[in-house]
Parts: structure tokens; C-alpha cells; sequence
């Protein structure tokens, strides 16, 4: 389906294969449709998503470096080296997006410190789970740079990541809003939950959706939905909108994570900036596999192996590819997305709105 949204400051025309209910709202502000062999498929882009906010995530960007705070030159270092490699900075774009189209419903004019506290807060918690999954997944490589523990050791990255924890409790305290607090610390227990899920299912071909689902919830769609909620409630939005805004970050996150884990069979490590193919090898078995197994039962054997053939990994990742494994995670990952727009329809229509519907079908994107 080819959609053109002109009605917005930004003019682009993106196709999709996104379900119709996906498209739902988003045809509100469209043109008429208009025909597929005129018009050249334009992905979306982070650049033209942001735009809104572009402002917000440049301030952001000075603010994080000094909120790591200079007392340990260390950590200090090593914050240094994921901060500044990068990142697409989508959590704290979204703590903007809904700020600002909340702020509308609550008659503020614009972004207060909170919310810019809470966004700077969400990107030290996100940073911080990346340097201590690293650990655990062993990987070398991060937004394209050196991991911290390949460049600064084990014991560094560990004390990295609990420092910009802390850090980020400490910050969060001095928002002095309890239902934050509250709604924040359980996202830093989650990922831990998260964590230990997973460490503790490595292998296991009996794993179901439903566990995986959970998993990626506590990993990372917690985050993702204490991100938007703690948005809402900085602008004084009801009850109602502000557990829509939950629900939004929930079943984005979901999609999010679904998507990455079939990036993990379908792309580079010189796309991702991040190793490849090393979910399945790891022992990992995410939404393609779960689904694969339910079809080939030959998987479930060389899985059980856990690789130790020579060929058997190469082996199991096309068996993977072959019986639809990856096309039936991506329904999964539209289900969520689907869901996530709807939740959306609570907020008045905006430029805010619109973004952040274009950021649920940007991240389906990434798999086209
Ligand atoms: C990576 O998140 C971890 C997952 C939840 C899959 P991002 O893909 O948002 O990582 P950066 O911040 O852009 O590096
Ligand atoms: C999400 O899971 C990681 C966190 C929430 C920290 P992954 O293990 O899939 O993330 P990547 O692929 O390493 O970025
Ligand atoms: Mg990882
Ligand atoms: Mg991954």
C-alpha cells in the first residue's frame, strides 16, 4: 500500500507491507492514494523522523556528558565510549514525542525540565543495560565501536554499568515524583529479570512464544513503555491517556525487539554495528527459531547439539530461513506495531502524533 502524507511539514511517500489496520489513522492525513508505479519507494529515515525534535535530542546530547558526572576518570572513560559512539537515540526521541503531544492535552506550551531530565534519565538506564548485555552475550562490538569490556575489561564494564544505574536512580530521585520513581525502578529491575531469563533458557528448544514475549518485555519493552508513560505523566495527562501511552511503549517495544532478533539472522555486522547471527549460536532462540522449531523438527536436534559440528550452525540458520521461521516473526512484529498504532489514537492530531506513528512503521521498515 502507497500512502503520501503531505498534510504534514515534511513531504514523503513510503510504501509498506504493513497490515491495513496498521494504516488505520494514519490515512486521516493522508492524500488520496496514489499509484505504485509513479511513485519510487522512500524508506523512512531516523533524520526526517526526528525532525520534530531535533532541538530536544541536541540539547539531550550536550546534557548526557555531563551528567555522567567527571569524579571518576575510569568510568568516566568508558561512558565516553558508548556515549560517544552514537546510538539512535529512539527512547529518549520518544520521551519528546509524547511529551510534546501530550503537552497539548494539558495546556503546556512546551517541554519542561522534567521531561528533558526524564529522556537524559532513559538514555544513561538503556546505555547502562547495553554495557552489562554486552557482558553476557559476549560481544565485541557496539554502535560500531569496541564494546566496553573488550576495550576496558570485564571488571570496568560491570562498574560502568552499576555507576550509570546509580547514577540514573539518583537523578530520577530528583524529580521528586513518587509514581515515576516507582514506575522507572521497576524497568531497572526488569532488565535484570530480563537477563536471567534468558541466561537461563540458553538451548532450550521447549522455550514458547509466550516465555519469549515476556523475556522481551523485561529486557526491553519495560523500558520502552516507563518511557512514554513517565512522558504523559510529566504533562499532566489523565489516567486514561497515560496507560495508553504504557500500552504504546509496550507493544513498540515488543516490535522493536522482534525486529532485532530477526535483523540478527538477515543482516551485517557492518549494518547493525553489532555482531550478527550471534543469537542462535549464543544459544538465544528468539521469535524466527520458536517459530522454526514448531515446523522442523531436524532444528530442535542440532540445536540440542549446541553446534558442536562443524557446518551445524550454518545448518540450522537456513533450516530457520527455509521453513518461514523469519516471515512469521515478522507478523509477530507487525501484531505488536498494529497495536501500538492503535494506541496512539488517544492523542489529539499533531506533528508529534504523526511522528510517532511513522516511528512504529520505521522500525517495521528496517526488515523490508
Ligand atoms: C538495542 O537497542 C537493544 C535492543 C533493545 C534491541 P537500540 O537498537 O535502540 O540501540 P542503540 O541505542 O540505537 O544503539
Ligand atoms: C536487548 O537485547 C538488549 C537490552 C535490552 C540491553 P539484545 O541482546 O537482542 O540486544 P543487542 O542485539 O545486543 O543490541
Ligand atoms: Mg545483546
Ligand atoms: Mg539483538
Amino acid at each position: 500500500m502507497i500512502c503520501s502524507r503531505q498534510d504534514i511539514s515534511r513531504t514523503r511517500v513510503f510504501s509498506t507491507n504493513t497490515s491495513e489496520a496498521l494504516l488505520d489513522g494514519v490515512g486521516e492525513r493522508t492524500a488520496p492514494v496514489l499509484d505504485s508505479k509513479k511513485e519510487a519507494k522512500m524508506p523512512i529515515s531516523l533524520a526526517n523522523l526526528f525532525e520534530v525534535v531535533a532541538d530536544d535530542l541536541q540539547t539531550l546530547n550536550q546534557n548526557l556528558h555531563s551528567i555522567v558526572g567527571a569524579e571518576n576518570p575510569v568510568l568516566m572513560s568508558a561512558a565516553e565510549q558508548i556515549f560517544g559512539a552514537g546510538g539512535k537515540r529512539m527512547r529518549p526521541a520518544l520521551v519528546f514525542l509524547v511529551s510534546r503531544a501530550t503537552a497539548e492535552l494539558a495546556g503546556l506550551k512546551g517541554l519542561t525540565t522534567e521531561h528533558r531530565r526524564l529522556a537524559e534519565i532513559i538514555e544513561m538506564i538503556h546505555t547502562a543495560s547495553l554495557i552489562h548485555d554486552d557482558v553476557l552475550d559476549e560481544s565485541d562490538m557496539r554502535r560500531g565501536k569496541e564494546t566496553v569490556h573488550q576495550q576496558y575489561g570485564t571488571r570496568v564494564a560491570i562498574l560502568a554499568g552499576d555507576f550509570m544505574f546509580a547514577q540514573s536512580s539518583w537523578y530520577l530521585a530528583n524529580l521528586e515524583n513518587i509514581e515515576v520513581i516507582k514506575l522507572i525502578s521497576q524497568v531497572i529491575k526488569d532488565f535484570a529479570s530480563g537477563e536471567i531469563k534468558q541466561a537461563s533458557s540458553l538451548f532450550d528448544c521447549d522455550v514458547e512464544l509466550e516465555e519469549y514475549l515476556l523475556k522481551s518485555y523485561y529486557k526491553t519493552a519495560s523500558l520502552i513503555a516507563a518511557s512514554t508513560k513517565g512522558a504523559a505523566i510529566f504533562s499532566g495527562a489523565d489516567r486514561g491517556v497515560t496507560e495508553q501511552m504504557y500500552e504504546f511503549g509496550k507493544n513498540l517495544g515488543l516490535s522493536f525487539q522482534v525486529v532485532d532478533d530477526i535483523l540478527d539472522f538477515t543482516q551485517s555486522a557492518e549494518q547493525l554495528g553489532k555482531p550478527a547471527g550471534s543469537d542462535l549460536a549464543k544459544g538465544n532462540l528468539t521469535a524466527p527459531v520458536i517459530f522454526a522449531l514448531e515446523k522442523e523438527p531436524k532444528l530442535r536436534e542440532i540445536i540440542e547439539s549446541e553446534f558442536c559440528e562443524t557446518g551445524s550452525l550454518d545448518k540450522a540458520i537456513e533450516l530457520v530461513k527455509q521453513c518461514g521461521g523469519i516471515e512469521r516473526a515478522q507478523e509477530l512484529a507487525k501484531e505488536k506495531a498494529d497495536l501500538a498504532i492503535k494506541n496512539l489514537q488517544c492523542l489529539p492530531k499533531s506533528n508529534f502524533r504523526f511522528a510517532l506513528q511513522d516511528m512504529v512503521v520505521f522500525n517495521l521498515e528496517r526488515i523490508d
